[in-house]
């Protein structure tokens, strides 16, 4: 029997979302299944807001053995939820949910994904380094509590929105004691851009069109640049910083290593990374 062949005991998992038909999670784990030769199936649900308490009640009823969650309920879904534990309490973010003895453990892996994918992808390590990060809304959140529990040494949130980062830099400081400065989009100037070690775009600019926000003239080569956006080719911001000699990364590699830690947390064991990259960046090619 072939292991996609869908049987009575196929082990069932999913991403909610709305929308979700860009998501490339069923891609990703279906390929690690397909590695492992494992009789899973990994499907896409399009669920809207009010149908989503009970679609998560579902994963129960159905006996689903995870889910992750993606845009817009990441934070709306902590409310349907028996525990939440890991770096999704202090960020209030859950993107994966964890069915273990019929009880739904709500949990994130955008950050240590994250951090994973700098270290063993970009060959980065963050301890003791400068970070600047452009955005302040969920995928911000996301990643800002493992950057400090990595031990970086400073952090600078820039934003369109000020109030929004300003609200974020008081949050933290209350749940961690972390400082962090805030900088509004229109002041760039005022900026310190050879401080910098690593630049991170958490923003959505840059994902369908061709701008972004960092104007090229800042870009020191000794800046290691991630953009969390992904899509077919390249970014304005990694075209620029590969122009100028930085070090760069993809927010593809993000979606790897998150979905990896999902993967490890669901089945306790590790996942064929190669298999899944393989699939995620084929898909691109
Ligand atoms: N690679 C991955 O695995 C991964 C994981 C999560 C997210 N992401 C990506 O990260 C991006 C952000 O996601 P999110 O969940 O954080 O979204 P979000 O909560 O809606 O936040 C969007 C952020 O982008 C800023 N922004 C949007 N349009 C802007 C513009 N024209 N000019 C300046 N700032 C702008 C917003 O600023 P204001 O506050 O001023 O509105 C806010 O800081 C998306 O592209 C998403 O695909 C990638």
């Amino acid at each position: 029997m072939n292991s996609n062949t869908i049987i009575g005991s196929t082990t069932v998992l999913a991403v909610f979302g709305d929308p979700v038909s860009h998501s490339l999670s069923p891609l990703m784990h279906n390929a690690a299944f397909s590695a492992l030769d494992w009789n899973c199936v990994y499907i896409p649900c399009r669920v809207q807001s009010e149908q989503l308490s009970i679609a998560v009640r579902s994963i129960q009823a159905l006996n689903w053995k995870g889910v992750n969650i993606t845009i817009p309920y990441k934070q709306a879904v902590q409310a349907e939820l028996d525990q939440i534990s890991g770096d999704a309490e202090k960020s209030g973010s859950v993107n994966t949910i964890i069915n273990r003895d019929n009880q739904l453990i709500g949990t994130s892996t955008d950050g240590i994904g994250f951090l994973r994918s700098l270290q063993e992808e970009g060959h980065f390590e963050v301890k003791e380094k400068n970070v600047i990060l452009f955005g302040a809304g969920g995928a911000a959140r996301a990643v800002i509590y493992s950057l400090i529990n990595a031990g970086i040494k400073s952090l600078t949130i820039v934003n369109r929105n000020f109030e929004k980062a300003n609200d974020l830099r008081l949050q933290v400081l209350d749940k961690t004691g972390f400082a962090l400065s805030v900088y509004d989009l229109s002041k760039l100037e005022e900026i310190n851009w050879d401080l910098y070690d690593l630049l991170i775009n958490s923003t959505s600019v840059g994902l369908h069109d061709e701008q972004s926000l960092v104007p090229v003239i800042y870009l020191k080569p000794k800046h290691f640049v991630y953009d969390m956006v992904y899509k077919r080719g390249d970014t304005k911001l990694s075209r620029d910083a590969k122009q100028v000699g930085c070090q760069s990364l993809s927010g593809l590699s993000m979606l790897l290593y998150q979905g990896a830690e999902s993967f490890q947390l669901w089945f306790e064991s590790d996942p064929p990374i190669d298999a899944m990259r393989r699939a995620l960046y084929q898909y691109y090619e």
